[in-house]
């Protein structure tokens, strides 16, 4: 099996084959920014872009990622660079432990690329499954308003 992930094709040993997304990533590819936190779709830390539209990779099975292109957070920025909304997250000190935290960067990254300038209730809906027991929901809101604006080239944010 061949997985597109980052850009780069990815050889997968049929000894993965019928593991999740998330262990092949992971275990097989050695790309742990996705983490593994509930394995039943619940708590957003295996986020990751499937065409572009964030999805849970625990529940995917690998094969069901075959022929589409796949980004994880390593994915997000040339080696050596951020994307603007990792910068935003540090700028806003956003991250306690952590853990969560690439999943709800992956998920704002698929919600600015549908809308640039999201509302409140647009940022809520698109981050509301992701779960941090560090309760970062404040900085993160303030992050996704600033990546936002950063990212808005009309300057309307
Ligand atoms: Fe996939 Fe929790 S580990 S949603």
């Amino acid at each position: 099996m061949q997985l597109l992930v980052n850009n780069q094709r990815c050889d997968v040993a049929a000894t993965w084959h019928d593991e999740s997304l998330l262990w092949v990533l992971r275990e097989a590819l050695a790309l742990v920014g996705c983490k593994y936190g509930c394995g039943q779709g619940q708590c957003g830390a295996c986020t990751v872009l499937i065409d572009g539209e964030p999805q849970r990779a625990c529940l995917l099975p690998a094969r069901g990622a075959e022929g589409r292109s796949i980004t994880t957070i390593e994915g997000l920025a040339p080696a050596g660079a951020l994307h603007p909304v990792q910068q935003a997250w540090v700028d806003e000190a956003v991250p306690q432990c952590g853990y969560c935290q690439s999943g709800q960067i992956m998920a704002t990254v698929a919600l600015l690329r549908r809308q640039l300038v999201p509302d409140a209730a647009a940022i809520d809906a698109a981050l509301a499954g992701h779960l941090c027991r560090c309760g970062t929901q404040q900085r993160v809101r303030r992050a996704v308003e600033r990546a936002a604006a950063a990212m808005d080239p009309g300057g309307r944010s």
